[in-house]
């Protein structure tokens, strides 16, 4: 197997330098042969795409199993839908301009996500209106502790807002290999979101293909994220925190333009609608910040981004501490003005 002891940055997308052994997995057997050759007491760390990662220079020692297990597969191809499987080595903006361009439906309104596949069940990918988990029918995964390959059903796998069983007791227990998705043959629900629905009349499209869909999408993306390429980022920097109705009524006494989505069980469900609020509520912390006066806020070499605060940007040359102190001035902000402790969303190694 493949192996380099390098500087990292470039693997994740918010490029901070650490130097590391980095091991390339191509298949199974690597994986396996990674594993054999692994130290006892040594926890490795597994990287898709480093879209969603911030790694501390302290973790040296820890080598870096880095995914490239490729390949698609049509697993069975029925009247209404198809099953997929991926490598999670696959490139997931790839896969869903590929599913646009073949009119199969259920994750259009996820395009231009940078990453992997196989790192999308890990924190439930999400945007406008869809989610990872309404589409995949099973993980399958290469147990660490009895170097067995399973099968995680979609139960198995506890999805939740940008959550699942690989950030809580699946972690450090799981690679996963690939990912079977079930895509629909019948036309997409055009997302309810009012950027998507502007975005349609300006364009005076009214009965939208995947692949309109798909462009309105990458649009509205653009003006709001910044590609990482050019700005190292990890998309959004916090989880929109879900709090309960009658905090967030007391908030909106103060702030009418408070944005607000209803949320309904589990936390996992939402429905936009910016005035009514019922038992709990999403706050979008990207707004939050903006209150604080933290939009477009430069931390010396971490900033937040200047169309969108709930992204924390590396100006060039930032560390992991860098990192550390925006967020933790952010947090402390927020908190202060509003009583609300954000979550951090990408996941950070140490
Ligand atoms: N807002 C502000 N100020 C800001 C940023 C946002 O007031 O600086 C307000 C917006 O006006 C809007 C609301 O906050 O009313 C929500 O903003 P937006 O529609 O941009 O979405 P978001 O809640 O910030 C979430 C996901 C994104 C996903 C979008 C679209 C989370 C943590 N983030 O962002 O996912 O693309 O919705 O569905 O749930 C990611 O996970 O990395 C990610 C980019």
């Amino acid at each position: 197997m493949h192996r380099l002891f390098i500087n990292i940055a470039p693997l994740t997308t918010m490029q901070l330098p650490v130097m590391a052994e980095v091991f390339y997995a191509k298949n199974v057997d690597h994986i396996l042969e990674f594993f054999n050759k692994l130290e006892k007491g040594v926890k490795p760390i597994i990287l898709g795409g480093g879209s969603n990662l911030i790694i501390s220079p302290e973790i040296k020692n820890r080598p870096i199993l880095k995914m490239e297990i490729m390949g698609i597969e049509i697993i069975s191809n029925e009247r209404d839908f198809v099953l997929i499987k991926l490598g999670a080595g696959e490139n997931w903006d790839n896969f869903v301009s590929r599913a646009c361009a073949t009119n199969l439906s259920g994750i259009e309104a996820m395009s231009a996500i940078p990453g992997t596949v196989g790192a999308t069940p890990v924190q439930n990918v999400g945007a406008y209106g869809q989610e990872v988990k309404d589409t995949i029918l099973n993980v399958e995964v290469f147990d660490i502790e009895d170097k067995k390959i399973k099968i995680l059903t979609n139960v198995d796998c506890k999805f939740s807002y940008r959550d699942s069983i690989f950030k809580n007791e699946g972690k450090n227990k799981f690679v996963i290999i690939s990912v079977t998705f079930k895509l629909l043959k019948q036309f997409p629900e055009i997302p309810k979101y009012v950027d998507v629905k502007k975005y349609f009349i300006e364009n005076n499209i009214n009965n939208p293909s995947l692949i309109q869909i798909r462009d309105a999408i990458i649009n509205i993306r653009h003006t709001k994220l910044p590609d990482p390429k050019i700005i190292f980022n990890t998309g959004s920097f916090f989880k929109n925190p879900i709090i309960d109705k009658n905090e967030a009524l007391k908030i909106k006494e103060s702030y009418l333009d408070m944005p607000s989505f209803t949320v309904i069980s589990n936390a996992n469900i939402e429905n936009k609608s910016s005035n009514s609020i019922y038992e709990q509520v999403k706050i979008p912390a990207g707004w939050l910040i903006e209150k604080v006066g933290m939009k477009g806020y430069d931390f010396g070499k971490v900033a937040t981004y200047k169309n969108n605060a709930i992204v924390l940007i590396n100006k060039g040359d930032a560390s992991y501490q860098d990192i550390i102190n925006a967020k933790d001035k952010i947090i402390a902000s927020v908190y202060e003005k509003f009583g609300i402790t954000l979550e951090t969303e990408p996941e950070f190694v140490n």
